[in-house]
């Protein structure tokens, strides 16, 4: 068995990279640093019997797409696993606020980077009638929170490509799960505020925030069920949370 990951570099994808190997899975790794990706081959390589293979890709660029999907299926085969985890918030400011660039990296990152991943892989699992495709929502997308109006909504849009994807994968064997997680302590923050790390750092004071690695560890979950049983969503908070945007923080 095989897993393709975007965004395989750092935080989820690379702990998924990780669970995934450990368990006896060939790793597809994919990113948008050539550097950054051969450090994962290497270290995965070190730790697990398995095979490792690395494509450059980011997934905003649809010429990338397309050629990397092509070299995949010639060179390894159609993966098993398709996990659509690359992804980013940029800012955090009302809207009226919001800078124009960020949107638009948000939107071709989350949103389209996901659609079409999903449509240059997609022939070939429906040819072959088996797959599975995870892709990486959150709970930002099923409850919005102030200053994030832009990332809600393109993880709201992940939700509802996954619930249509699945309808119309029905009568295939192949499975959609969305994974929803909440706060996980994950560079995410950083990249949110440009590389303000001392900003980023306070968003997970005082707050036992979800690992990389549990979330890593659902998605192994989600994958490795019987052929009959399809999770369609996995939403996972952490302790403090009471819900998307509600948080409670230790003093
Ligand atoms: N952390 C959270 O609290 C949280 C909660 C819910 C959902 N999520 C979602 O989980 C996913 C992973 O985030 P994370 O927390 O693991 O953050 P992270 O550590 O910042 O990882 C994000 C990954 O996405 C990659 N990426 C960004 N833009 C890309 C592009 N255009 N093409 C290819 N790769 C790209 C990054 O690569 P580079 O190293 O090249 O930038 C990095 O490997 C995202 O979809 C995020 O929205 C995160």
């Amino acid at each position: 068995m095989n897993v393709f990951i975007t965004g395989a570099t750092s935080g989820i994808g690379l702990a998924a990279a990780n669970v995934f190997a450990q368990k006896g899975y060939d790793v597809i790794l994919t990113g948008r640093n050539e550097v950054k990706l051969e450090k994962v081959k290497m270290e995965i390589t070190e730790k697990y019997p398995v095979k490792v293979f690395t494509y450059i890709l980011d997934v905003t660029n649809k010429e990338n797409i397309s050629s990397v999907v092509a070299a995949c299926v010639k060179e390894i085969g159609t993966p098993d696993v398709l996990i659509n985890n690359a992804g980013l918030a940029r800012g955090l400011s009302s809207y009226d606020q919001n800078d124009e660039a960020d949107i638009s990296e948000m939107i071709e990152t989350n949103i389209k980077g996901v659609f079409f991943l999903t449509r240059a892989f997609l022939p070939y699992f429906v040819k072959r009638n088996s797959g599975h495709i995870v892709n990486m929502g959150s709970t930002a997308g099923l409850y919005a929170y102030a200053g994030a109006a832009i990332y809600c909504a393109t993880k709201a849009a992940v939700k509802t490509f996954s619930d249509g994807l699945r309808i119309d994968l029905m009568e295939s064997d192949i499975k959609v799960t969305t994974i929803q997680p909440g706060i996980v302590e994950t560079p995410f923050s950083e990249t949110r505020f440009h590389g303000d790390k001392k900003r980023a750092a306070a968003v997970y004071e005082g707050i036992d925030a979800l690992q990389a690695g549990d979330i890593a560890e659902a998605i192994f979950f989600a994958v490795n069920q019987p052929k009959r049983v399809q999770i369609s969503d996995m939403v996972i908070m952490a302790n403090q949370q009471g819900t998307g945007f509600l948080v409670s923080k230790k003093k």
